[in-house]
């Protein structure tokens, strides 16, 4: 079976520690050269990944080099565009814009999983299937999803200049008191996920 893959030290060492199945393996790599054997794997998926990157379209490249002829890519990408509170809420508005332009800073577009498909077409795959899901939520544990996880990147954004440790703050009061209101919902990232096929020779 081949590896799971990631950048991250502590990424590989978490999955590692969680994964049940022994047969699945986990090391380090960018997705931009794998070191897979060429046309060695029947099936590749992703998720999350290619709205971090500045390439997309090379590291899928990437991918169908090492998909045999006939195999499928599976991938499952993010728009970051669609988190919203209602009702309305300024601070999942405002952390929403501040995700976005850190996006932006960093040269990546965190709203690329809408044209997840058109990545895929453009590295030569056939598409097989489009699909997208958007999980919302008015109570449970994953409802603050995206309030922790601002609250985890907020120093970052500091650092990057992209708001002030008083606005940080404010945002996550904010949001923390849509997460806590029984009448809201929160919306996440709306899921693109896309089925897609390398030709047979
Ligand atoms: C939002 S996380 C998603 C993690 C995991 N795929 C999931 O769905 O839970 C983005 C991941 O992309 C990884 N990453 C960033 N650039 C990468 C690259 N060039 N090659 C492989 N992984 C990369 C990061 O280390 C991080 O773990």
């Amino acid at each position: 079976m081949p590896p799971g893959i990631d950048l991250s030290e502590d990424h590989i060492a978490a999955a590692t520690e969680l994964v049940e199945d022994t047969r699945t393996a986990f090391r380090t790599g960018s997705i931009y050269e794998p070191g897979l054997e060429p046309e060695s794997i029947d099936i590749a998926y992703c998720r999350w990944l290619l709205v971090h990157l500045e390439r997309p379209v090379s590291a899928l490249a990437a991918v169908w080099a090492a998909l045999k002829p006939g195999g499928s890519m599976v991938m499952e990408e993010a728009d970051v565009s669609a988190v919203y509170a209602e009702p309305h809420c300024e601070s999942y508005a405002d952390m929403r814009d501040v995700a976005l332009a850190a996006g932006n800073q960093r040269g990546v577009d965190y709203t690329g999983g809408r044209r997840a498909h058109l990545w895929a077409r453009d590295a030569g795959f056939t598409i097989e299937h489009v699909s997208a899901y958007h999980p919302y939520y008015m109570d449970g544990p994953h409802k603050g999803f995206w309030n922790w996880t601002f609250q985890e990147a907020g120093a970052n954004l500091v650092k990057a200049g992209l708001l002030s440790q008083e606005n940080c703050d404010s945002l996550a009061a904010g949001m923390s008191a849509a997460d806590s209101a029984s009448h809201s919902v929160v919306a996440h990232c709306r899921m693109h996920q896309v089925i897609a096929r390398k030709p047979l020779a």
